[in-house]
């Protein structure tokens, strides 16, 4: 700025200020500059302070245009302030903007457990054959677990059946088995009936987890055979999994069915040629089942004269890794999120 007091023309300077206020990109700047033109030692100031030096005659104008020169200043600091401000708030709004094209995050999607899955599909294939669904406590007492199915104390089955004790007469359920006394018990005939649930035994090693799954299966009318039975289980192997695969029959042993049978299906894995898993016979056992033992309709008080019943009962951690190809029962109880993850 120049200092020539005998130039009263301030135009210069405030062309000068101007552009410097135009300039400015804070409001800590802009102050600065007012302090430096219109504060107290500020330029325009100091030129107020000379009138009191001039010829009388000459201070009205000079006044006048010292009062111009400040209002325009004054008035270039506001309106710059006005649009520092303008420009923060634009600033403001840009960072807190939603970009609306950034891809989301993925969410990371759960899967049904496979014996939650196997559980379902079995549900879904003996609903279709119009069987209900029932269950029963996990917790049973040894009349409904043993003494109803006609093991009573000291016979030999209980000697298959590694048993968990909660107090002398009270057990973790051995078997799905104990529902069909319940439910026989509680339901008029003809009874057409599912029970999936946990079942304990005290075993553990590579092929046996203290804990699994199983289905019961049970039909009670005037007329259930064991053809019945054949055909609802060879329906289901082929159901469940999805080929036609062959199933054979083999005579077997449970106290609580007579005649009983164990289902042995066509190897998988080699397709009946004989294979490892299969221990080279072509066959993988898969299930128990007989026809309703006189004695176990006794305890239900169901005449066995008049009625005949077929059950049956499997393992679905066991059809669960013939039909995923599963090689390792333990992988079930591990909730490795790698395996889980196979089954989306
Ligand atoms: N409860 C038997 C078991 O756990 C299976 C079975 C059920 C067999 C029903 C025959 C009839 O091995």
């Amino acid at each position: 700025m120049k200092d020539n007091n005998s130039d009263p023309d301030l135009a210069g300077e405030v062309d000068e200020a101007l552009a410097a206020i135009a300039k400015v990109v804070s409001n800590r700047e802009l102050e600065a500059l007012r302090v430096s033109y219109l504060g107290r030692r500020g330029s325009v100031t100091e030129r107020l302070k000379q009138i009191g030096g001039l010829p009388p005659a000459q201070r009205k104008a000079f006044g006048q245009k010292v009062n111009e020169a400040k209002a325009s200043i004054l008035a270039a600091i506001k309106a710059r302030a006005g649009q520092l401000g303008e420009r923060v708030r634009d600033e403001e709004l840009s960072e807190d903007a939603i970009d609306v094209s950034l891809p989301g995050r993925n969410a990371n999607q759960g899967s049904i457990h496979p014996v939650t899955r196997s559980v379902r599909r079995i549900k879904n294939i003996f609903g279709r054959l119009g069987f209900d669904v029932a269950d029963g406590p996990e917790i049973e007492d040894d009349f409904h677990n043993f003494g109803a199915l006609n093991i009573p104390e000291d016979h030999p089955a209980r000697a298959m059946h590694d048993t968990f004790y909660v107090t002398s007469d009270l057990v973790l359920r051995t078997h799905t088995s104990p529902v069909q006394v319940r439910y026989m018990k509680n339901h008029e005939l003809p009874i057409r009936v599912i029970a999936p649930g946990r079942v304990y035994r005290c075993d553990s090693d590579v092929t046996h987890t203290p804990m699994f799954n199983q289905v019961e299966g049970l039909a009670v009318g005037t007329d259930v055979a064991f053809s019945d039975l054949k055909g609802i289980l060879i329906y289901f192997v082929r159901e469940f999994f999805e080929q036609d695969l062959p199933v054979r029959f083999r005579p077997s042993y449970f106290p609580f069915t007579e005649p009983s049978a164990e289902v042995d299906m066509g190897c998988v894995f080699c397709d009946s040629k004989g294979c490892r898993v299969c221990q080279h016979t072509g066959w993988l056992e898969i299930l128990g089942c007989g026809m309703v033992h006189p004695e176990v309709f006794r305890h239900v008080e169901i005449d066995s004269e008049k009625y005949t019943g077929y059950a049956f009962g499997m393992g679905i951690e066991r059809l669960t890794m013939l039909r995923y190809a599963v090689d390792d029962l333990r992988l079930f109880f591990d909730n490795e999120l790698a395996f889980l993850n196979q089954f989306r």
